[in-house]
């Protein structure tokens, strides 16, 4: 067992167990802040300045992106009265309408089209993968922004719950076709430490050289005690009135019962309403 592995401290924080070995690795600060990272859901009564969200975006730019399509696109909502109006949709989250800054991450599979038209060379990215790879960009460049501001001490909080009122949401934004939320993202300083969310182990996410979840059952069932240890669930069932109460109740099952309540309906249907066909993209 490696008790000396240099990452010790935030490998057991993340979780709760260090696999592997230790040999000649970098002490890096950056990837200890990464392993210990937090969403924050509650802000500071701390402004965030204007020049540091531009600058947060530029590097959430930065991201790489498909083909250099350049796919992403993001709207920083500051008019407090469009800011409460989607907020009110979401009553369950009220750091929404109350972070100190409120950004929704698009896929835009739209540009490239104009960039089509603009070029006398009409193309339709309406297909899965002009939608795949615009969600895919966008993701990136979420995820960016998330590591860029914890970098700069802020925190932050992903919102995808949006898609769960598209249409009401699209309206608000004024998207028009070929553009749609991927997710929106709360920014402000942290108003409290938050907590480490554990993660399950390599054993159960990393595969090498081929598929193999043979060994998912252990390595879900030792996780869900490590993070029962860490963090019980036992008295915040979901449904029991559904599912009954179980003796033990750990993160997959917890996960599980989450799961059989499908979110998102009405997503698929907006987006064949605004431009996407899924089919598959004609021969050159
Ligand atoms: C794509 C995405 C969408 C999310 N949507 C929401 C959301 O709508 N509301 C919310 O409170 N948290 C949301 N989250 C935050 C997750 O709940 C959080 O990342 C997860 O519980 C793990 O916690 P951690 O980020 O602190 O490790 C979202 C996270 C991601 C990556």
């Amino acid at each position: 067992m490696p008790v000396t592995h240099p990452y010790n401290d935030e490998l057991h924080a993340r979780f709760g167990l260090v696999e592997g070995d230790a040999d000649d690795l970098p002490d890096n600060a950056w990837l200890r802040q990464v392993l210990t990272r937090r969403t924050h859901r509650r802000y500071a009564d701390r402004p965030v300045s204007d020049e540091m969200v531009r600058l947060l975006l530029a590097t959430a730019f930065s991201a790489s992106s498909k083909s250099d399509y350049q796919q992403a696109s993001v709207i920083w909502l500051r008019q407090q009265a469009r800011r409460d109006r989607l907020a009110a949709l979401f009553p369950d989250m009220p750091w929404i309408g109350n972070a100190p800054v409120f950004l929704v991450f698009l896929g835009d599979a739209r540009r490239l089209e104009t960039l089509g038209e603009m070029h006398g060379i009409p193309q339709d990215n309406g297909a899965l993968e002009g939608f795949f790879n615009a969600t895919v960009d966008a993701t990136l460049a979420l995820q960016t922004c998330i590591l860029a501001a914890e970098t700069l001490g802020l925190g932050s909080c992903p919102i995808s719950v949006l898609r769960n009122r598209i249409a009401e949401v699209a309206a608000i934004l004024e998207l028009p076709d070929k553009v749609f939320p991927v997710a929106g993202l709360c920014l402000g300083y942290p108003g409290q430490p938050g907590f480490i969310s554990m993660r399950l182990p390599l054993a159960a996410t990393l595969h090498v050289d081929r598929y193999d979840s043979s060994g998912l059952g252990e390595a879900v069932a030792g996780y869900d005690q490590r993070r029962d240890a860490r963090h019980s669930l036992k008295d915040r069932q979901r449904d029991p009135g559904r599912f009954g109460t179980a003796g033990f109740y750990g993160w997959s099952a917890d996960k599980a019962r989450q799961a059989a309540s499908p979110e998102g309906t009405g997503f698929a249907a907006y987006l064949q309403a605004h431009g996407f066909g899924f089919e598959e993209p004609e021969e050159a």
